[in-house]
């Protein structure tokens, strides 16, 4: 039955659906109602999971009523002979997962919080969604921890996390530079920065342009959350690794469930390794947390009404890798200015 299910729903990327992904679905449709949960829980691309539940709907195996999801009985009894329990999280509730102790970070985050209020909305312009006022400070807690940020020179490549903030705000960090396309972001960091004493250098970069050469090869620690396309990350990735001052450095960046598929995740694994010759060092699963933003509605399919729902929780996760230069990696840093980065843009 799930390889019939498997069968008919196509994956619009022209990827095969595995049976233990129709599986997964199932079992999030066990534990909620809502798409966008559903999603999360299933830790598959939303585009594959609006194909597999619009496959079971179809079949009679679930239904929905405004919006809500759920299995009918004949789908209840599917999953219960096929052993399928609902997916359940189990997040543990001292670091929400994170394996991070946020408490010294306190009253960071309160002061953060304060300033960053009246921050520019996300826009689908440069593919924006910027993580909660906890997962800033919680990156940065991370990069204490393992020895990245305390009197290291840090670069911020793509800021509408406001990082940067947070950063000179700690006070740890010897240096904190950020590249950023958006002048309204550009222009918030410069005034915060001007109006809180906060040594923050901000550049308005796209970063198909090639670093400037007086930020090449001067930093111990970058962090960067591209759009979530292979070249996009590629791109910046390989910005990041230029600006990093040799061997054991370290990159931050996200990675999702939800954008990309593990056949992605894999293609990403082969480029940091065989192309961009860094190792990976570290995986923390659904770290990010995004704040839901504007134009979510408008940018998914508007003809299965299960997915024209607004979130009612945050959904949007990624994944957070820690990558870390040995001996030999790769540096090129040259113009791309043809490679199309961010939503309706079309470049040859
Ligand atoms: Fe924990």
């Amino acid at each position: 039955m799930l390889a019939q299910i498997a069968e008919k729903a196509s994956d619009p990327a022209g990827r095969k659906i595995h049976p233990r992904e129709v599986e997964r679905v199932f079992g999030a449709l066990l534990a909620s109602s809502e798409f966008w949960r559903v999603v999360a829980l299933s830790r598959l691309p939303v585009e594959t999971v609006a194909e597999i539940i619009k496959a079971l709907i179809d079949v009679g195996l679930a239904v929905q009523e405004n919006g809500a999801l759920r299995l009918t009985p004949g789908g209840n009894a599917r999953a219960r002979a096929r052993g399928i329990v609902p997916l359940i999280e189990r997040t543990c509730p001292g670091c929400t997962g994170r394996g991070i102790d946020l408490r010294p970070y306190a009253e960071l985050l309160d002061q953060f919080k304060e300033l960053v209020q009246n921050r520019p909305n996300a826009i689908l312009e440069y593919d924006q969604g910027y993580v909660t006022p906890e997962t800033t400070v919680a990156r940065l807690a991370l990069l204490a921890a393992k020895g990245d940020l305390q009197d290291k020179e840090l670069i911020i490549l793509g800021d509408d996390d406001l990082v940067s903030i947070a950063a000179a705000l700690s006070g740890l960090p010897r240096r904190v530079v950020v590249l950023e396309i958006d002048p309204r972001l550009t222009d918030f960091i410069q005034t915060l920065a001007g109006t809180h004493h906060l040594a923050i250098e901000v550049y308005r970069q796209d970063l198909r342009r090639r670093l400037p050469a007086e930020l090449c090869r001067q930093f111990d620690t970058f962090l960067t959350d591209p759009p979530e396309t292979i070249p996009a990350l590629e791109l910046f990735l390989t910005r990041g690794l230029a600006a990093l001052k040799g061997p054991c450095c370290a990159g931050y960046f996200g990675l999702t469930y939800a954008e990309s598929s593990l056949a992605e995740w894999l293609t990403i694994q082969q480029i940091l390794a065989g192309k961009l010759k860094v190792v990976v060092t570290d995986i923390i699963h659904n770290f990010n947390e995004y704040v839901n933003w504007d134009y979510l509605l408008e940018s998914v399919r508007k003809d299965l009404s299960f997915v024209q729902v607004s979130p009612r929780a945050n959904w949007y996760f990624s994944s957070m890798y820690r990558i870390e230069t040995l001996a030999d990696y790769d540096q090129e840093n040259r113009d791309r200015e043809n490679l199309a980065l961010y939503p309706g843009e079309n470049l040859s």
